[in-house]
């Protein structure tokens, strides 16, 4: 017998790749542009690109690349230690936090088991639970699309071992107060492991901004995620982290790969957490650009939903009504033929959205200068089937 997929562990069978942002080299060769002519809003990047003393410190390194890099990630570790006010033994380094998710499903998750999640939250939860063999149970959102604590409560099942939420969640953009989060970790047994996605916290503001660090202190089944991708603009490079109790850090480093966190992006990784001015820089931008986009929208009827993060959910098909094609697909479509690359939501059951991160002011006007464009070619399109 030969070896072919079917000798694949069978609950795989009907996961489907993670579908990224499409990248910018493959739309301008599709369509006989140059790089610089195509505009990215697709994957939640931070669009001032990775602060100037990063790009010194990676570049003036590079030599070193011949070299493993340290395995144990010591001087990333202290500093993330050190910035947060935890021990370095409850850091987990990993290859972008999608690399610590899938390291703490590997770890704790398994056939028989369950993992909760929402139904319009992160990809990747999804993925990394049925391929660890256990099963999802998709916690229904509200009527906004936001989580619903109460709604994750009532869905855990005597085999739950594992919770998702990111906050602030992707790709709806909203936001769990601190308060509901205390409440919440009251009414959950501590022998389920509450994962909390903050890969977009760097962007909240305000008094009811969560300080989930301090929460570690008081619920041992508390597991904290963050990622150098989104603000901190090093996504290329795939760095991200863990904080939790030590005993879980400990034999989730038992299963990673040795050297999950490559040298270049632990120096980035360093560089940039000392760079809080580029930080503070970039959440200004993200808040100007975002009420110029969602304004910007709104002059065509297109209503977005309150986002905390650096990228917004547009209602397409609210306003837009077509005959073939939801209107939030065939939106992403047109802006792509014309050079835009945006993010269709369709595997989030949302194909009346799309969503749409927060450029710079420059790309947010080019944009908003193409969708009528888009927004009449979609149109056409439809009425021509
Ligand atoms: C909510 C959320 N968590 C985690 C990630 C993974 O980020 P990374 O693996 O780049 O750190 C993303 C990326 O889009 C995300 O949206």
């Amino acid at each position: 017998m030969n070896f072919t997929s079917k000798q694949a562990v069978p609950w795989i069978k009907n996961l489907e790749p993670y579908n990224g942002g499409k990248p910018i080299s493959e739309i301008a060769s599709r369509l006989n542009l140059s790089e610089h002519q195509i505009v990215k809003l697709a994957s939640n990047e931070n669009p001032l690109g990775m602060s100037p003393k990063v790009k010194l410190a990676i570049s003036q390194e590079l030599q070193k690349v011949s070299r493993y890099p340290d395995g144990n990630c010591t001087v990333l570790k202290k500093m993330i230690s050190n910035f947060h006010g935890v021990s370095s033994d409850q850091i987990f380094l990993g290859n972008g936090s999608n690399d610590v998710l899938d390291c703490l499903a590997r770890t704790f998750l398994r056939k028989g088991v369950s993992a909760v999640y929402s139904k319009y939250s992160f990809a990747v939860y999804g993925l990394a639970t049925i391929s660890s063999g256990a099963n999802s149970i998709i916690a229904p959102a509200t009527e906004n699309l936001e989580h619903s604590l109460s709604a994750f409560i009532s869905s855990i099942s005597g085999d739950t071992r594992m919770i998702f939420i990111a906050n602030p969640n992707n790709p709806t953009g909203s936001y769990i107060k601190e308060n509901e989060i205390r409440s919440f970790l009251r009414h959950v047994d501590k022998s389920i492991l509450v994962v909390l996605d903050e890969a977009y916290c760097d962007y909240l503001e305000g008094t009811d901004f969560t300080n989930s660090i301090q929460l570690l202190k008081d619920y041992s089944n508390l597991f904290i995620t963050r990622s150098f991708s989104k603000a901190y603009g090093l996504a290329g490079l795939r760095v991200g982290y863990g904080i939790g109790n030590k005993d879980i850090v400990s034999v989730m480093n038992s299963i990673r790969q040795p050297f999950n966190v490559n040298y270049l992006a632990q120096i980035a990784a360093i560089t940039a957490l000392e760079d809080q001015d580029f930080i503070i820089k970039s959440k200004l931008l993200n808040k100007q650009v975002m009420r110029e986009l969602i304004d910007g929208l709104s002059t065509f009827g297109i209503r977005c939903l309150s986002s905390r993060g650096n990228f917004v959910l547009a209602n397409i098909g609210e306003n837009f009504k077509l005959e073939n094609e939801p209107a939030g697909v065939k939106l992403f479509e047109s802006l792509l033929s014309l050079g835009v690359i945006t993010r269709p939501v369709r595997n989030y059951d949302l194909a009346d959205w799309l969503r749409i991160s927060v450029g710079t002011q420059e790309e947010n006007r080019d944009f908003l200068n193409i969708l009528p464009q888009a927004l009449d070619l979609m149109a056409k399109d439809d009425n021509s089937n």
